[in-house]
């Protein structure tokens, strides 16, 4: 299967852009540091699927947050990526097919999606670039 390369040096702190791999959405979110405080203020006793942001993002890059752009429940695309979009009520990603509210690092924390958006195999090809795949 083909992997992709994703230039992210256009992708300021704050925003997240959403592109297509392996014909499923795909988000890049570019977090800043008051996110970053807020995925790592969470004890993961208190989540359905506990992982910790540095589970799900590369060493070194925590600002990084790349997952797939399907809700775990019913596969919806949830909202949050594009400018002015819902980032539902833990400030990550909304799934408006059923009131799925995923947090900074896209875990899921309210609603009925049961997993964390899935964090795909990727690596950085520089520092702007990312080969997912
Ligand atoms: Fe996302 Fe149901 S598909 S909440």
């Amino acid at each position: 299967l083909a992997s992709i390369e994703v230039d992210v040096s256009a992708i300021q702190p704050g925003q997240a852009i959403k592109t297509i791999f392996r014909k499923q959405p795909l988000f890049v979110r570019h977090l800043t540091p008051a996110e970053i405080q807020a995925a790592n203020a969470v004890s993961t006793g208190e989540l359905r699927d506990p992982q910790t942001l540095a589970e799900r993002t590369q060493e070194g890059k925590a600002e990084w947050l790349v997952t797939m752009g399907v809700c775990t429940h019913l596969g919806c695309v949830p909202l949050g990526a594009a400018e002015g979009e819902n980032k539902g009520a833990f400030g990550g990603y909304f799934c408006p097919c059923h009131g799925s509210h995923y947090d900074t690092a896209g875990r899921i924390r309210k609603g009925p999606a049961p997993k964390n958006l899935e964090v795909p195999a990727y690596k950085f090809a520089s520092d702007t670039v990312i080969t997912v795949g």
